[in-house]
């Protein structure tokens, strides 16, 4: 299977690395970035080098196209131009899938797949269990260092002094669709979350400014027919300060199920 990559930042390059290095059935057919010299340098680095390609070209030259960019660049021009392609598409600024029945109607028409790898977060293989069960509730509550959160439309319209917050502060509490309007650039866990359980109406979110620790912090909590389930991570960092590490090594192992001959978890 041909697989591009479109964004070369803190998941896109370690994408490359991995499928350059070797992964079953996968074949690195090339990427697309926004600053081209720079991503023909990276390119280039690779044990096997693959082609800068613009995005239509690399649409083109896959079977599967791994949006790792913004989710504006999502909406206006990779899910469109993949999907209409009839290719399949694995999406991490899931934000945007909220609300796009019609994302997933176009790829349904063209025989294609929309795939949300659980990224940042971990237990949607529990969640997605516990809905096939009746589900009574899905919370969950994320902590960020003040700054991880300046620029956040949220913050802006409510005026909230992020350098005055000295000890642990609630600032949003609502629906994932809420807070995917409030903080877009901050709720792709929130949204894989309510993809995966009982959607963005009913999932709810509150987000803490914490001072206090470094690390972006998450815990879900589901009640369900099939009992209780919390989880609890701490990211770490990656370059990327707003992306943690287990977001692309998340990725990388979701590409490594898709061939595996034992696949475990759902
Ligand atoms: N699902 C999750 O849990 C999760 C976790 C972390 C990050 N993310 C999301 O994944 C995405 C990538 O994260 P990252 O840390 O690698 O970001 P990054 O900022 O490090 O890299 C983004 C890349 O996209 C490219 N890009 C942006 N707009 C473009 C355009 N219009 N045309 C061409 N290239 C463009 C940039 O050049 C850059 O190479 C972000 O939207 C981020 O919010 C999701």
């Amino acid at each position: 299977m041909e697989v591009g990559v479109v964004g070369l930042g803190a998941i896109g390059r370690q994408l490359c690395r991995a499928l350059d290095e070797g992964i079953a059935g996968l074949h690195l057919a090339g990427a697309t970035a926004r600053d081209r010299e720079k991503a023909e340098r990276f390119l280039k680095s690779l044990g096997s080098p693959a082609p800068f390609l613009s995005l239509d070209a690399l649409v083109r030259a896959s079977d599967l196209v791994i949006e790792a960019s913004t989710q504006a660049h999502l909406r206006d021009e990779i899910a469109p131009r993949t999907l209409e392609a009839g290719k399949d598409l694995v999406v991490l600024s899931c934000g945007g899938l909220i609300g796009r029945q019609d994302w997933i109607d176009l790829a349904a028409s063209r025989g294609c797949r929309i795939y949300v790898p659980s990224a940042a977060i971990a237990g949607l293989d529990g969640v997605k269990g516990a809905r096939i069960g009746a589900i009574e509730s899905v919370t969950m509550e994320t902590r960020k260092p003040p700054r991880g959160l300046a620029g956040a439309p949220w913050i802006e319209s409510q005026r909230i002094d992020l350098d005055a917050i000295t000890r642990e502060t609630l600032i949003f509490e609502g629906t994932a669709t809420e807070a995917c309007r409030a903080f877009p650039a901050n709720v792709n866990v929130v949204a894989a979350l309510s993809l995966a359980g009982i959607g963005p109406e009913r999932t709810r979110i509150r987000i803490f400014a914490s001072p206090e620790q470094p690390l972006n912090r998450h815990r879900i909590t589901v009640q369900g027919e099939f009992g209780r389930l919390t989880v609890e991570i701490e990211n770490v960092p990656s370059e990327n300060p707003r992306t943690g590490k287990l977001s692309y090594l998340s990725t990388i192992a979701f590409l490594k199920d898709l061939f595996a001959t034992l696949r475990v978890g759902t």
